[in-house]
């Protein structure tokens, strides 16, 4: 993979991918890592000044009108050669989820944030992916090096995998991104587009909360082998850290963790 943007990438997950992306061996050329604010983003930028491929991008994802304005940024340092993962990986999980202190405001801002930014960016970053896989020399393949989406989702977007209840926006904002995910995979396959969504585990960051089993650095170096790994037969598939693949409907696996 020559190419990948993340997004939400100055604490928890998101930092932990670009701190591993830029240790190894054959680290990406270019790692488009986005923050809303970098200079509250201490840990990303000394990162930034230490490598010189990662970029810091500024963008509240709320902001769809911005998109594009991102799109020419990576555009423009990539050239030809396009983006090869676009990573949707920043998301939120309002703390009061019961039903009868559930919010309207937090619905539709969780739903925001974790379904209609990925879907949208992706529309955006599409010619750039497009033209990334269009140059992979070899078109019977798909993978990561080739061009991908990878959409960060959680078992609690999982219908059959709920018998707590609760959590009314996290669990339906992350069911919805698994929808889109899977009418992705479809509509981008003959494109050569990859397209999964990821669970990372429970993992302490600060929406995980402190009781979570897994740490970050686990998690991140699960996930990066698991993107490794990725072919044709994982495309709209729902994909844990370490590669065991979700049935999208499925009654007596195990529980991994809350989140
Ligand atoms: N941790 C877990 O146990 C767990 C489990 C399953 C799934 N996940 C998923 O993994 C992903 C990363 O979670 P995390 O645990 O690393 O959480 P985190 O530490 O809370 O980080 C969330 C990231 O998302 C960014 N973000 C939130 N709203 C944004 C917006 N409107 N525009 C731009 N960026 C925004 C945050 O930026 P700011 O600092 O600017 O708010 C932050 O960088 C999420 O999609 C989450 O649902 C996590």
């Amino acid at each position: 993979m020559k190419s990948i943007l993340i997004t939400g990438c100055n604490r928890g997950l998101g930092l932990g991918l670009v701190r591993h992306l830029v240790k190894l061996s054959q680290s990406p050329e270019n790692i488009f890592a986005t923050c809303r604010d970098a200079n509250k983003a201490r840990e990303l930028t000394a990162l930034a000044k230490e490598s010189k491929n990662v970029h810091i991008i500024e963008i509240d994802l709320s902001d769809t009108k911005r998109y594009n304005e991102i799109v020419q940024i990576v555009s423009d340092k990539v050239g030809e050669a396009g983006l090869n993962v676009l990573f949707n990986n920043a998301g939120i999980s309002p703390r009061f989820t019961r039903l009868n202190l559930v919010k309207e405001k937090q619905l539709t801002e969780t739903l925001f944030v974790n379904t209609v930014a990925p879907i949208l960016l992706t529309k955006a970053f599409l010619p750039l992916l497009k033209t990334a896989s269009n140059n992979f020399v070899d078109k019977s393949k798909m993978n990561i090096s080739r061009s991908a989406v990878i959409n960060m989702s959680s078992i609690l977007g999982s219908i059959a995998d709920n018998d707590l209840g609760g959590y009314y926006p996290y669990r339906c904002s992350k069911a919805a991104l698994n929808a889109a995910t899977k009418s992705m995979s479809i509509d981008l396959k003959e494109n050569g587009i990859l397209v999964t969504c990821l669970h990372p585990g429970w993992v302490r960051t600060d929406l995980g909360g402190s009781n979570a089993p897994m740490d970050v650095d686990t998690s991140v170096s699960n996930i990066l082998n698991t993107l490794s790994s990725l072919s044709e037969e994982h495309t709209g598939c729902f994909v844990q850290h370490d590669g065991k693949i979700l049935p999208w409907r499925w009654f007596t696996i195990l529980r991994i963790g809350i989140f």
